[in-house]
């Protein structure tokens, strides 16, 4: 199963009273002297009764909602109706900006992978993955941004008008991120709309908060007073007040559509509010017939179970065709027998789970799947905050397994014999992210990736569902994405076109012209950057 240590390993522990309930609120770190709640991690030492206890690590803040409305309040001077410092300083200047704000995050790397190991429970090399993964992206953004703006930078000349069209900032950015990457997806949103001239309040996840406040002397001297501030709570306390007050012009949310909808709800003006979210998935894998068995196991054993299967991409229901059903359940659950656990830093491929009662939930799910006619081919048990991960087959259309994402690791299977089966639950599911087609023949895979292609964003041919690489397009239809997230596209998310226009006179042409060669304009100019 999975033996817990008697305590924490020195190179692994992390001070945390470095950081101990600190937020960020214009331009200045704050230490909160009100109510606090405890981070403990799901990693467990042995107790005074020896049995494993999770390893407590400090206080966190839990902000009020004067404390959040005086957090908005600050973000939204920092906007002063597009006039502040940041929203108008020269892209240049905003790309330097970034720059020192990456370097202090690669400075404190180490921090940042323990944090992440300790409260979330994510493998060493997994960690070392998000925290790299997430600066090269901003990188990345830093050079999409150079060159939107030297496309910019040309006039358009058309129908007798000459014009210059920027995209701009859309105002203050309320951004929260989720647990399973705490770091990388809330950066992906954060970064490319404070990178555009949007000001930013950062909500950080219940699990995944202590990971952000390394960050927070690389926010404060990085960037103007209020264009960062990040605050920590109960969602309900601090969230509401903030939806509710209007002053959020766009809703960037990694989450459940359950909540994105109660927060959109909130918003007294919804019209004015602009939503790119991420949200649930229940991506199928279908094993074809034609099928190399051995390597579909090996994507699907992945796929379903990287980080304990609590990724939104995460493979959470395959159909094995009727013919190789017994042959791949039987790889399949020998696969995920195999596969290693252990504590983060160990090189393991399943650790425990950050969410209290999560066990439980995923025994509940199985044992629904098993009361509906299924087996238990692997795993399904559980010791304090581990769950050994669940092969379940035959998994029925009633059971919860069946349409619900499970977030966690248990792998259902079921069946098909006909491909209109695979199109008839898409069609049914509230979903509809990826889907990954396993088989050798193309023409039951075109056929398939033509039925499909309508019905969801990105089909992956004998290879897992994931996000990467940052520069492909990752959405979702239905309840599973609002708005679509790539380095690129992020830029276009977080802002609006805008343009100025006049007609194409002489008279006005010399205007433009000595606007331009004389530099008195930040938008209307042909400077671009290398
Ligand atoms: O949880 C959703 C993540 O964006 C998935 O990213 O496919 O790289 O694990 P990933």
């Amino acid at each position: 199963m999975i033996s817990f240590p008697a305590e924490l390993p020195a190179h692994a522990a992390v001070d945390t009273t470095r950081w101990e309930r600190q937020w960020l609120c214009d331009g200045e770190i704050r230490t909160w002297t009100g109510a606090t709640g405890r981070v403990l991690s799901p990693v467990c030492v042995a107790g005074p009764d020896g049995a494993p206890t999770p390893v407590d690590l400090g206080p966190v803040a839990m902000l009020d909602r004067a404390a959040a409305l005086e957090a908005l309040a600050a973000a939204r001077t920092a906007w002063d109706h597009g006039r502040g410092a940041w929203p108008t300083m020269r892209v240049g200047e905003r790309i330097e900006r970034m720059q020192t704000f990456v370097a202090g995050m690669r400075a404190v790397r180490e921090d940042l992978v323990r944090l992440l190991m300790l409260e979330i429970g994510k493998t060493r090399a997994d960690s070392e993955t998000e925290v790299d993964r997430t600066a090269i992206y901003i990188d990345d953004t830093i050079a999409a941004l150079k060159e939107l703006d030297r496309t910019a930078a040309r006039f358009t000349v058309t129908g007798g008008f000459v014009g210059q069209i920027r995209r701009s900032p859309l105002g203050v950015v309320l951004c929260m991120g989720p647990f399973n990457y705490p770091l990388n997806e809330t950066f992906t949103t954060l970064i490319p709309a404070l990178l555009m001239g949007n000001t930013i309040v950062s909500k950080l996840p219940r699990f995944g908060q202590l990971v952000h406040l390394p960050l927070l002397p690389a926010f404060r001297d990085a960037f103007p007073r209020g264009a960062v501030n990040v605050i920590q709570g109960d969602g309900p306390t601090v969230i509401g007040p903030i939806m509710e007050s209007g002053d959020v012009d766009c809703l960037a949310f990694i989450g459940t559509s359950r909540v994105a909808n109660i927060l959109k709800r909130q918003h007294p003006r919804p019209n004015r509010l602009r939503c790119i979210t991420g949200l649930e998935a229940k991506n199928p894998a279908v094993i074809l017939p034609s099928a190399d068995l051995d390597a579909a196991v090996k994507e699907c054993t992945s796929g379903a179970l990287s980080f304990n299967g609590q990724r939104c991409t995460a493979i959470k229901l395959i159909f094995a065709h009727a013919d190789i059903a017994e042959a791949f359940t039987a790889k399949l659950a020998a696969a995920v027998d195999a596969l290693p656990a252990g504590m983060p830093w160990d090189k393991v491929a399943l650790t425990p789970l950050p969410e209290p009662g999560k066990a439980a939930h995923l025994t509940a799910l199985v044992d629904d799947a098993v009361a509906h006619g299924a087996r238990v081919l692997a795993g399904g048990s559980s010791h304090a905050t581990f769950f050994r991960p669940a092969v379940v087959y035959p998994v029925a259309p009633a059971a919860r397994l069946y349409q619900e994402e499970q977030f966690g690791p248990v792998v259902p299977v079921t069946t098909f014999r006909d491909l209109g089966e695979i199109d008839q639950f898409m069609r049914t599911s509230a979903y509809g992210q990826q889907v990954a087609l396993f088989g050798q023949d193309p023409r039951e895979l075109a056929t398939l990736v033509d039925a499909l292609v309508n019905s969801v964003c990105r089909i992956n041919l004998n290879t897992q569902c994931r996000r990467g690489p940052d520069s492909f397009p990752f959405t979702g239809r239905k309840d599973s994405a609002e708005g679509t997230l790539s380095v690129t596209d992020a830029l276009r998310a977080f802002t609006i076109r805008t343009v100025v226009a006049t007609t194409a006179t002489d008279a006005n042409q010399d205007l433009v012209g000595e606007i331009v060669t004389r530099r008195l304009s930040s938008f209307l100019s042909t400077d671009f950057l290398f």
